[in-house]
C-alpha cells in the first residue's frame, strides 16, 4: 500500500483540528499515510507548494489567509470553488497539476441534513447573516439545496448587496435582521458574533412564530453560543458548526484517500476534547 501525504497550509495552523480528524480516518481506515499541518509564514506559498509536489504529497487543504491567493497557484479550480471565491482543498493530480475545490458548501448542507433530517431546502426562505467568506459557502449550497428566497443581513450592507447579486438572493439592513426573520424556514449565523474572545450576536426571536424554525450557527467555540440557547428556548431545531467542520473535511479525505470516510462517535469525543 502506497502511503499517501496530505496536509493543511496555512498561518496559523497550530491550533487547527483537521490534523486530529484526517489522522484518526487514516488510522480507522488501516491506511499508510499522514495529515501535517504545515506552516506558511510570509511570501513562501508557491515555494512550500513546490516542496510539497516534489515529496510527492497527494493534496492538502488550504486554511487562512491562503484561501484565495491559491487561486492563482492552482493549474485548475472547480465551479462551486469559483463562486464561492475560494479554495480549501487542492488535489496534486499525478501530472502535478494542482486541481482546487471547496468543500464548506458540503459541510454546511450535511450538518443540517445529519442534524435535521426531516428538514427539506426545497422552496424555503432562508435568513443569512454575515457576508463573509463563510457566509458565501452557505448561501451557495442554500441555493444549490433548492432555497426559493435568500435573505442576506449584513452590519456592511454593500457586502451582502454584492453577495446578494451573485447567489440570487436579497440584502436586508443589519438593523432589521430580527423582522427580517419573520417567516423564513432557516436561520444561519456566520458572522463572528458570539465565538469565543468575540462580542456575542444580539439577535432576539420574537419575530420568529412558529416552532421547527431552523437556526443554525457555524461557530463551534463555543459549541453552543448564546444565539442557539436562545432559539432552543423558543422551540427552534438547533444546529452547532461542530458538524460542519467535520462534514468539509469528508470530501477532502475522499479525494487523497478514496474512502468518502463516517463521522463516529469517537471521533465527536476526540474533537471536542481537543477544543
Ligand atoms: P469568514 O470568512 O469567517 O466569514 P469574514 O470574511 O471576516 O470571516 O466575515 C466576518 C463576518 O462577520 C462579516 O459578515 C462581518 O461583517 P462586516 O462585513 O460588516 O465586517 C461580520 N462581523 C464581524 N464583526 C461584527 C460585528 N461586531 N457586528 C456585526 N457583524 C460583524
Amino acid at each position: 500500500m502506497k502511503e499517501v501525504l496530505t496536509g493543511l497550509i496555512g498561518h496559523p495552523v497550530g491550533h487547527s483540528l483537521s490534523p486530529l480528524i484526517h489522522n484518526y480516518w487514516i488510522k480507522q481506515y488501516g491506511l499508510r499515510g499522514s495529515y501535517k499541518a504545515i506552516d506558511v509564514p510570509g511570501e513562501t506559498l508557491k515555494q512550500n507548494i513546490d516542496s510539497l509536489r516534489d515529496e510527492g504529497y497527494a493534496g492538502f487543504n488550504v486554511t487562512i489567509p491562503y484561501k484565495q491567493d491559491i487561486f492563482r497557484i492552482c493549474d485548475r479550480v472547480d465551479e462551486m470553488a469559483q463562486k464561492i471565491g475560494a479554495v480549501n482543498l487542492v488535489v496534486i493530480e499525478d501530472s502535478g497539476a494542482l486541481s482546487g475545490f471547496n468543500t464548506d458548501t458540503f459541510g454546511f448542507v450535511e450538518n443540517i441534513k445529519e442534524a435535521v433530517p426531516d428538514f427539506s431546502f426545497h422552496e424555503t426562505t432562508a435568513l443569512v447573516l454575515g457576508a463573509g467568506g463563510a457566509a458565501r459557502a452557505v448561501c451557495f449550497g442554500l441555493k444549490q439545496a433548492g432555497v426559493a428566497c435568500l435573505y442576506i443581513a449584513n452590519r456592511t450592507k454593500g457586502k451582502a448587496e454584492d453577495l446578494a447579486i451573485s447567489m440570487g438572493g436579497q440584502a436586508v439592513d443589519w438593523d432589521i435582521r430580527e423582522q427580517a426573520a419573520d417567516g423564513v424556514d432557516i436561520i444561519i449565523n456566520t458572522t463572528s458574533l458570539g465565538m469565543n474572545g468575540n462580542p456575542p450576536l444580539s439577535f432576539g426571536f420574537e419575530d420568529v412564530k412558529r416552532e421547527g424554525v431552523v437556526v443554525c450557527d457555524i461557530i463551534y467555540m463555543p459549541q453552543e453560543t448564546g444565539f442557539m440557547q436562545k432559539a432552543k428556548e423558543k422551540g427552534c431545531s438547533v444546529v452547532g458548526g461542530m458538524g460542519m467542520l467535520l462534514h468539509q473535511a469528508r470530501p477532502s479525505f475522499k479525494a487523497w484517500y478514496g474512502i468518502m470516510p463516517d463521522i463516529t462517535e469517537e471521533l465527536r469525543y476526540k474533537v471536542t476534547e481537543a477544543l
